[in-house]
């Protein structure tokens, strides 16, 4: 975590895919007397700038950590209103982003979501489609473990069809049957409102991103602490496990 006043960000090192965990909905909403829900509700509001702000700044996927698999375990008027609020989110947000051309896309166990919900995710999903320039992914029922549990049963099956073989079994092979496949591992994973942990969100994807965790409640983030983000990932050398000198030449042939 840095400053923005620091050096700026490398215009040809934007992350490509940031994922968030919006955090600090309910920290806001008590540090002003207010139910928790409010600070839901201006969650939502920040989801939408943010959308806009992420794709100013050249990112090209953004994967928005909206509902736990382990947020059912909250009180059952505040998973209702969450609920709730997800449906007005795509009510409203439909046309926008056909309008703008946003692909949606979703990552988790939706048919453990409301079916009112589900009605509306998919013709979202279906509707905007064919828009290639940038995506929202928003996580709704997500949980990697639960992710790895249904890829390896959706994997077994398919080594039992005879669609796979054990013996050729890879990462990229295994990968194809995670929520995620076909999208691009995240580049930089945010956290916001200064917990740092990554809570069952994208631990497998996010093998090799940068982590980044701003002290922000998730209402209050702008725009500015999004580019502070990126700024501070475009300083990073990401090695993959080779060294700094090994990375040189492949820089310098860029
Ligand atoms: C964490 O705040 C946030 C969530 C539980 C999920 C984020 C949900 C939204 C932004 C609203 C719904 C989203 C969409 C896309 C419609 P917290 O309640 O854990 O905050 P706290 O840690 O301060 O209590």
């Amino acid at each position: 975590m840095s400053s923005a006043s620091q050096a700026p960000a490398d215009p040809l090192n934007v992350p490509r895919h940031v994922a968030i965990i919006m955090d600090g909905n309910g920290r806001w909403a008590k540090a002003r007397g207010l139910p928790r829900i409010e600070g839901h509700r201006r969650g939502v509001e920040t989801v939408r700038s943010v959308t806009y702000a992420a794709r100013d700044l050249g990112v090209k996927m953004l994967t928005l950590y909206a509902f736990s698999a382990e947020n059912w375990n909250r009180p059952k008027d505040e998973v209702g209103a969450l609920m709730g609020l997800l449906e007005l989110y795509l009510r409203k947000e439909l046309d926008t982003f056909v309008r703008d051309r946003v692909r949606l896309m979703t990552v988790g166990r939706i048919e453990g979501l409301p079916r009112g919900v589900q009605r509306l995710l998919a013709a979202t999903v279906e509707r905007t489609r064919e828009f290639a320039d940038y995506t929202l992914v928003l996580a709704l029922n997500y949980g990697s473990r639960t992710e790895m549990v249904d890829a390896a049963r959706a994997y077994a099956a398919a080594v039992g069809a005879g669609r796979e073989k054990l013996n050729d079994a890879s990462w990229d092979s295994f990968a194809k049957y995670l929520y995620t496949s076909g999208m691009p591992d995240p580049d930089l994973v945010i956290r916001t409102s200064g917990e740092t942990r990554m809570s069952n969100f994208l631990l497998m994807q996010a093998a090799y991103a940068e982590l980044y965790f701003s002290p922000v409640l998730w209402p209050d983030f702008s725009k500015a602490d999004l580019a502070a983000a990126i700024a501070d990932f475009a300083r990073r050398e990401r090695r993959y496990g080779m060294t700094s000198e090994q990375l040189k030449p492949v820089a310098a042939a860029k």
